[in-house]
């Protein structure tokens, strides 16, 4: 009986899949993104916990959600980030989601993974303020992670390699599929509405997809920021060249993911973009040399917001508390 009712199930899914493909899957320059496979969920849910873990930080109160919010599409909203006794950051915080399909990480790509990237934050006096050594003798302390770090790790013991690994294996874990746009790039043709199919159609054939391409519509590459025009900023970030020391590389930047975009804002390394729509007028007049009407730019707006996909489910964890012996927060330290 219970079997039945199980194929029946099977056949509902099957058929509700079938219902939504009216056609065949599209050959565009965007492919869709694809479910996270959890190789090992054990270190997945402790790398969770150290992404919720305010205790990596100096003050005891930051913590990499507090500027990769994952109820706010993985990023601040904020044109800068507030960091380590309320110090303004440099440059706009990115989001954490679908990270993992950059080419690098950072603006100017300075590490070359989530694993490398993931030892930054932790140890920069600008934001969680605290060192590595600190940030393993806090977790040692702590008799909850002890255990979880062993099971996951099979030996005794914490170090940073094993912190930032769990960090970078919760991280690959926050991929955003079945947006509107990979629901109609996989063949549906009623994902679209006629205004967003338009600013598409206006995305391709201006030259958007020069740079904005591939799984993450964006983050394959690193290209100059004021192509056509120069971009006016007080900003003081090099881009790229702050990497490679080359002149030739001033100015050039990771290109963004537009994956989720409508819940980025605001846009642009130094975050002075407010809404999409300014965005968009400034990418089209200076990658591309070109002023779009209202009407255009509403199209390509549009079209931008269909690229929220399904978000990271998160279930808040719970977090070990800490022992007699751990090293106490220190939020108004000098
Ligand atoms: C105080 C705010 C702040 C905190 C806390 C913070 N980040 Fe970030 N994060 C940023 C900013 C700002 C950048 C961009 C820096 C740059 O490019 O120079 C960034 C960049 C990143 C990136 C690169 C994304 C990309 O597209 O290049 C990842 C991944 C990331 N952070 C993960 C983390 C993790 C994991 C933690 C916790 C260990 C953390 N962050 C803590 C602000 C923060
Ligand atoms: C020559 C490459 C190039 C072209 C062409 C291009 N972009 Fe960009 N785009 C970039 C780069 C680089 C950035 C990051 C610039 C910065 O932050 O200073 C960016 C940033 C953006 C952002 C902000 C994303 C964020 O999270 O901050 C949006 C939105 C965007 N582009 C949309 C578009 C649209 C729409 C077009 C076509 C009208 C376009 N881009 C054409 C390279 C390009």
């Amino acid at each position: 009986m219970r079997k039945k009712h199980a194929m029946l199930a099977a056949g509902v899914v099957i058929a509700l899949w079938a219902g939504q493909a009216s056609g065949a899957p599209r050959q565009e320059p965007i492919q869709p993104i694809e479910a996270a496979v959890v190789k090992d969920p054990a270190k997945v849910e402790l790398g969770k916990k150290l992404f919720f873990d305010p205790r990596l930080s100096r003050s005891g109160a930051i913590s990499c959600n507090s500027c990769h919010n994952l109820g706010m599409g993985g990023s601040d909203n904020l044109k800068a980030s507030i960091g380590h006794k309320w110090q303004q950051g440099s440059i706009n915080s990115p989001t954490v989601l679908n990270s993992s399909l950059n080419i690098a990480q950072f603006w100017d790509g300075r590490a070359k993974d989530l694993r490398e990237q993931a030892g930054g934050p932790i140890a920069n006096p600008m934001e969680m303020a605290s060192t590595h050594e600190l940030a393993v003798q806090v977790l040692n302390s702590i008799p909850g992670y002890r255990a979880e770090f062993k099971q996951v790790f099979g030996k005794d013991g914490i170090t940073i390699d094993e912190v930032t690994g769990a960090l970078a294996a919760f991280e690959e874990t926050l991929v955003t599929p079945n947006s509107r746009f990979d629901q109609w790039l996989k063949g549906d043709d009623k994902a679209l509405t006629v205004q967003e199919l338009a600013g598409y159609t206006l995305f391709k054939n201006s030259g958007c997809v020069a740079c904005h391409n591939g799984v993450a519509v964006g983050g394959n590459s690193f290209q100059k920021m004021g192509l056509v025009a120069p971009y006016q900023t007080d900003n003081k970030a090099e881009g790229r060249a702050a990497v490679t020391g080359k002149d030739a590389d001033r100015f050039n930047f990771k290109v963004p993911t537009l994956r989720n975009v409508a819940l980025t804002y605001p846009y642009f390394h130094d975050g002075e973009a407010a809404t999409l729509t300014q965005a968009v007028d400034v990418m089209g007049r200076l990658q591309l040399g070109r002023t779009f009407t209202p009407d255009e730019n509403a199209q390509i707006v549009a079209f931008l917001k269909t690229l929220t996909g399904d978000q990271p489910a998160i279930q808040y964890p719970l977090l070990p508390p800490s022992a007699d012996d751990t090293p106490r927060p220190a939020p108004f330290v000098k």
